[in-house]
């Protein structure tokens, strides 16, 4: 009976979540521009065309989402699409690779499946783009927006204005750390150390991102690593998660949410930082009503992606794993609701959600009067 009320709330949450992605998109987004940082979680067709094995554009990836397979890592939207939407953007962010024909001004999508912070990450799988790179082609896209609108003063700030989200890690984990026989950092570092040597490297590029214009910043933590099905199969849990993997997972976001704390005061006078607990949310244990929390949707091969052209499962609405790794449109439809309007609950969003950092006035203390004044009469 529980599991049946359970299973009609998460119903509910999808048609009223479906409703007010409607009402969004007459209006104005929320913010002006959103850049994405990250990994497969995020990327939306960068790894198409590198040399690399972790690639997704080929059915049945991609089979719900209106443009069909596009390098998207699950069967529809990812959790930021859902959250570009929520904002109110009438398009998805575009890829970095494939930017031609789209308003570079509304933002773009850096993320690179199987990327992480260290460049080493995922380096049996080929060239992916690392956060180091995935900044440097943040400058290149600077370069044509200060050209577009004039001078660079002016392209900072408008950059002022965006919303940068960042979700990296996992693979310095999934594609490094748990893989001592191709990496050699488990050998190198506790996972104390390691997590520590994590952080320090993701701070130094979130301080660069500062120096070239972001202000408000939505950083993601890792998630249940140790509860995907390729976790579960390799170790053999029959069907449990790996808790150790989730422990050594954990002291990574518990930095990372430190140094959303550390930076918010650092920064205070122009910046906003928030922390998102993919933990709280990916509780795949605690499955909200959904039927299968430990097995792939799709038929996946050794790899843990899907057989290309193989017919996945019909009710992807009751799976929380798409693939091996990825989790489904459906239960990013649950997460990324929650992250953008938690409710206030600091468990989920800390110290605020996505709508409010959206909403945040950053800088406007810093405008000259003359700005202030003008934008009065304008409105007047
Ligand atoms: C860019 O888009 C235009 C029109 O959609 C197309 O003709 C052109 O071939 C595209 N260029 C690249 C490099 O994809
Ligand atoms: C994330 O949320 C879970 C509860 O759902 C909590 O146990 C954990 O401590 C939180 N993690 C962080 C880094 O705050």
């Amino acid at each position: 009976m529980e599991f049946i009320i359970k299973k009609w709330l998460v119903v509910l949450i999808v048609f009223f979540s479906a409703n007010y992605l409607q009402q969004c998109v007459n209006g104005k987004s929320q913010v002006p521009c959103l850049f994405i940082f990250g990994d497969s979680l995020s990327d939306s067709g960068n790894n198409n065309n590198l040399p690399t094995s972790a690639k997704s554009n080929y059915n049945p990836y991609g089979i719900d989402f209106p443009m069909g397979p596009t390098g998207r890592f699950t069967n529809g939207r990812t959790s930021i699409d859902i959250i570009t939407q929520l904002l109110g953007f009438e398009n998805f962010i575009p890829p970095f690779a494939n930017i031609n024909g789209s308003d570079i001004l509304k933002g773009v999508n850096y993320a690179s499946g199987a990327a992480g912070i260290r460049t080493e990450t995922s380096m049996a799988k080929g060239f992916v783009i690392s956060l180091g790179l995935q900044l440097k082609n943040h400058k290149v896209i600077i370069s044509q927006i200060a050209s577009r609108l004039g001078s660079l003063n002016k392209a900072q700030e408008y950059l002022n204005k965006c919303l940068y989200y960042v979700h990296i890690g996992s693979n310095d984990y999934i594609n490094n750390y748990f893989l001592p026989q191709l990496y050699p950092t488990r050998h190198i570092y506790s996972p104390q150390q390691y997590a520590e040597a994590l952080i320090e490297e993701l701070s130094l590029n979130l301080q660069a991102l500062h120096e070239i214009g972001a202000r408000k910043y939505v950083l993601s933590g890792l998630g249940l690593l140790g509860c995907t099905p390729s976790a579960i199969f390799t170790h053999g849990t029959d069907g449990s998660c790996v808790e150790e993997q989730n422990d050594i997972a954990s002291i990574f976001d518990f930095k990372l949410k430190s140094l959303v704390d550390h930076f918010n005061n650092k920064f205070s006078a122009d910046s906003k930082f928030i922390f998102i607990n993919s933990t709280s949310e990916s509780d795949s244990q605690n499955s909200n009503g959904f039927l299968v929390a430990n097995a792939p949707c799709c038929k996946t091969r050794l790899i843990g992606g899907c057989i290309p052209d193989e017919r996945p499962c019909y009710n992807r609405g009751e799976y929380v794993f798409w693939d091996e790794f990825h989790t489904t449109e459906a239960w990013n439809l649950v997460t990324a609701t929650r992250m953008y309007d938690s409710y206030n609950n600091l468990v989920f969003t800390y110290p605020m959600d996505i709508k409010n950092l959206a909403e945040q006035e950053t800088m406007k203390d810093l405008e000259p009067i003359n700005v202030i004044t003008s934008k009065l009469s304008a409105s007047s």
